[in-house]
């Protein structure tokens, strides 16, 4: 047996703090249930640390790639060898790739995760390009899902933000396709929607709730949560109770985990109901 074959494929989750990560279980769930010979570690990376960090990466036995977390997704771009659109539109990475030659790609799996979380939970007649979509919140989140959006055909983006300023940001940025409202108005910004999405942080647990009155929002219009810690938030439950399709948020976190588990360790990993009990139960 060569030398090589004694290397074990890794990859990691590199964060400051990182300890909250459940890419670790994600990824490790994988690699236990395809039987894979590999590992994926927490790596706590402190900001003055990720430079040399990521220029130590390649020559890492075995290192294959690595997920990137809070505070690092827009502070490793200037240190990418290539860096693919959607990420660079979305101004952040989430996964980086180690190349053949060393390089380091860096790419955006979230609005990947968004919409197919979307087509994996929402009714089979739903399209994103059938109606206008309302979004929540104008923070990270909120760009990968505007960009989600926007590529899966989107007829219009309405920004509603309690600072208004980030949401015409945005609207400046991704064009003319976006609609700026203010977050008093949230609930007459309802009528003829075809989807909902909080990308807020209202009312995940330990976090006032979100309060939108659902009256004006078309009954076949799909709501998504993209909190999921409760899984069923009110918002979901609400939304539920009157009708309306509605699609939790933990399905984003495992689909945009798929493409970095399939360029690291080489299968295409799939999200199960067991995947989903699994991370429930972290
Ligand atoms: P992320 O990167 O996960 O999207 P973020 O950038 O901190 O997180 O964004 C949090 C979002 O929740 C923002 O849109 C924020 O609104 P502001 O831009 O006005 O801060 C929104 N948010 C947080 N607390 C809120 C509250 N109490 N009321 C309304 N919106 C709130």
């Amino acid at each position: 047996m060569s030398e090589q074959d004694d290397i074990i494929p890794r990859a990691g989750v590199i964060g400051w703090p990182v300890a909250h990560s459940r890419s670790p279980r994600l990824h490790g769930f994988w690699l236990r249930q395809y039987g894979l010979n590999g590992r994926y570690d927490k790596l706590p990376v402190p900001p003055e640390e990720l430079e040399a960090f990521l220029q130590a990466l390649p020559k890492e036995p075995g290192f294959r790639g690595i997920n990137v977390t809070l505070p690092h997704k827009m502070a490793v771009l200037p240190h990418l060898a290539t860096i693919d659109p959607t990420a660079r539109r979305i101004g952040a990475v989430n996964t980086i790739v180690v190349q053949p030659d060393g390089s380091l790609h860096g790419s955006n799996t979230d609005a990947f995760g968004f919409i197919e979380n979307l087509k994996a939970q929402a009714p089979s007649n739903w399209s994103a390009a059938a109606g206008p979509a309302v979004l929540l919140g104008a923070g990270g989140a909120a760009r990968a899902i505007i960009v989600a959006l926007l590529d899966a055909a989107a007829p219009a983006l309405r920004l509603i933000n309690r600072s208004r300023g980030k949401a015409e940001a945005l609207a400046a940025e991704f064009g003319p396709r976006l609609e700026v409202i203010d977050w008093e108005r949230r609930a007459e910004a309802l009528g003829g929607a075809g989807l909902l999405v909080n990308t807020t942080s209202l009312g995940m647990s330990g976090q006032p709730p979100l309060e939108i009155a659902l009256d004006d929002l078309p009954r076949n219009a799909l709501v998504n949560d993209i909190v999921y810690s409760p899984l069923e938030t009110d918002l979901l439950a609400r939304a539920r109770a009157r009708g309306n399709p509605a699609v939790d948020g933990l399905g984003m976190l495992l689909h945009q985990g798929r493409p970095g588990f399939e360029a690291w360790f080489g299968v295409a990993p799939e999200v199960t109901p067991a995947l989903r009990a699994a991370i429930l139960a972290d």
